[in-house]
C-alpha cells in the first residue's frame, strides 16, 4: 500500500471516484453530470437537476412528471414527528431542529434494503419531499403556530415559500428561489458530502446519512457562512466602513465570511449568478441597503487578497437573495440543506454501487509503554 504524506483537512487527497459533479477552481467552472451550472440555472428546475444528479441523466418529460408527482404527494410529515418538533426549544437553531427531525425519519422508515432500486427511489423521494416541510414547520412552531400544510397545487419551491410565509409567493420570487436550490444542490467532495459518505459507507440508513451531513453543513466554515455574511454586513453598517473593517480583519488574521474556498481560486461561478439574481429581486421588490456594502467589500477583498486567490464564494450573495425573499437569517443554512440533500443522495447512491467502509489511518504522536499510575499517586 502506498503511504502518502499527512495533509491537514485532506487537502488534495482524493477520497472517492465520482461522475456526479466537477469543479475547475482556476477557471471558475462547475458542472453537474457534465452540464455547466449556468445552463442549469437558466433552463432547469431544482427537481429536474436533482433527478440528473441522482440518476445520472436528464429525465424525459414522463420521468420528470412522475418524479414531481411522487414528491408532491410525499410532502406531509407524520403527526408524531410534528409533535416531537413542537417540543424543541423555540430558541434552538433550525439546523439542529432539522438534524434531529431528519434522523427521526429513520424511526419510521428504517427497513433497509440498500440493494433494492425501489427502496433507493422511495428514500430519495421521501427525503427530498419532507426536508422542506420540516424546515418550514419549525419556523412556524417556534412562534407557537401550527405548521402550514403543503399545498398540492404548488410546485416544489413555491410550496416551500408558501409553507414558510402562509401565502402564495410571487412567481419571480419562487423561480429565483428554485434557481438558488439548483445552485446549492451539489459541489463535489465538500465536508458535508464527505460526512454523508463516511456514514453511508457503514451501510446505515439514508436518514442517518442525511442527518449526519446536516450536522456537518451547520458549521460556520461550511454552510453556516451565509448567515455570518449578513451579521458581518450588519456590523460593517455603511460603505464608508468597509475598508477599515477589512483592514481590521486582516490585522487580526480573522476570516472574512463569504470569501475563500479550498478549490476556487477565482470568483465562485455561483456567486456571480446569485449576485445577478439579487439584482433582479431588487429591481422588482426594492433595494437592499446592504447590497452596496457587499459590492464594496467584494471590491476591497479582491484588491487586498485577490493575489492569494481569495474571492467571493457561494455564501456571499445568497443571504442577500434570501433576505429579499423575506426569509429569516437563521433559515439560510437549512435552505442550503434542502438543496444539498440532492447531492448527498446522489453520492449515497453512487457509493452503494461500489461500497467499501471508510477506515483511514492516523499518525500516532503519543507515547508508549507508560505504567498505570494509581489514583492516589496522581
Ligand atoms: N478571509 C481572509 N483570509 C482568508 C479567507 C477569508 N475568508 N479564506 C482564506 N483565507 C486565507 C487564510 O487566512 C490563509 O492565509 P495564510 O496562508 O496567510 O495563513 C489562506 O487564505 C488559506 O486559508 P485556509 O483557511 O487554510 O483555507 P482552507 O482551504 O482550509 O479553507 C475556507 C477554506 C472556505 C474554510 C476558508 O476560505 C474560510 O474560512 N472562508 C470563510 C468562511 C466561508 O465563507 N465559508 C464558506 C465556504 S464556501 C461554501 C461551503 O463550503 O459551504
Amino acid at each position: 500500500m502506498t503511504v502518502c504524506e499527512y495533509r491537514p483537512g485532506l487537502e488534495g487527497i482524493p477520497v472517492a471516484q465520482s461522475s456526479i459533479s466537477y469543479v475547475d477552481g482556476q477557471k471558475g467552472i462547475l458542472e453537474y453530470r457534465g452540464i455547466r451550472i449556468e445552463e442549469l440555472a437558466s433552463h432547469s428546475t431544482f427537481l429536474e437537476t436533482s433527478y440528473l444528479l441522482i440518476w445520472g441523466e436528464l429525465p424525459t418529460k414522463e420521468e420528470l412528471e412522475a418524479f414531481e408527482y411522487e414528491i408532491r404527494h410525499r410532502r406531509r410529515i407524520k403527526y408524531r414527528i410534528r409533535d416531537m418538533m413542537k417540543c424543541f426549544p423555540e430558541t434552538g437553531h433550525p439546523m439542529d431542529a432539522l438534524q434531529a427531525s431528519a434522523a427521526a425519519l429513520g424511526l419510521f422508515y428504517s427497513k433497509r434494503a440498500l440493494d433494492n432500486p425501489d427502496y433507493i427511489r422511495e428514500a430519495v423521494v421521501r427525503l427530498l419531499a419532507k426536508i422542506p416541510t420540516m424546515v418550514a414547520a419549525f419556523k412556524q412552531m417556534r412562534k407557537g403556530n401550527d405548521s402550514v400544510q403543503p399545498n398540492d397545487d404548488l410546485d416544489y419551491s413555491a410550496n416551500f415559500l408558501y409553507m414558510l410565509n402562509e401565502r402564495k409567493p410571487d412567481p419571480l420570487a419562487a423561480r429565483i428561489f428554485d434557481i438558488c436550490l439548483t445552485l446549492h444542490a451539489e459541489h463535489t467532495m465538500n465536508a458535508s458530502t464527505f460526512s454523508a459518505m463516511v456514514t453511508a459507507s457503514t451501510l446505515t440508513d439514508p436518514y442517518a446519512v442525511v442527518a449526519s451531513a446536516v450536522g456537518t453543513l451547520a458549521g460556520p466554515l461550511h454552510g453556516g457562512a451565509n448567515e455570518e455574511v449578513i451579521t458581518m454586513l450588519e456590523e460593517i453598517g455603511s460603505v464608508e466602513n468597509v475598508r477599515s473593517y477589512l483592514e481590521d480583519c486582516v490585522q487580526r488574521k480573522s476570516k472574512i465570511m463569504g470569501f475563500g474556498h479550498r478549490v476556487y481560486k477565482v470568483k465562485d461561478p455561483r456567486a456571480t449568478i446569485l449576485q445577478n439574481l439579487a439584482e433582479q429581486l431588487f429591481e422588482k421588490f426594492g433595494h437592499d441597503e446592504y447590497y452596496e456594502i457587499a459590492v464594496e467589500l467584494e471590491k476591497a477583498v479582491e484588491e487586498k487578497l485577490g493575489q492569494k486567490g481569495i474571492y467571493a464564494n457561494v455564501d456571499f450573495y445568497s443571504g442577500l437573495v434570501y433576505r429579499k425573499l423575506g426569509i429569516p437569517t437563521d433559515l439560510f443554512t437549512p435552505i442550503f440543506a434542502i438543496a444539498r440533500v440532492a447531492g448527498w443522495l446522489a453520492h449515497w447512491k453512487e457509493q452503494l454501487e461500489e461500497n467499501r467502509i471508510f477506515r483511514p489511518t492516523q499518525i500516532y504522536t503519543g507515547v508508549h509503554s507508560v505504567d498505570y499510575l494509581p489514583i492516589e499517586k496522581r
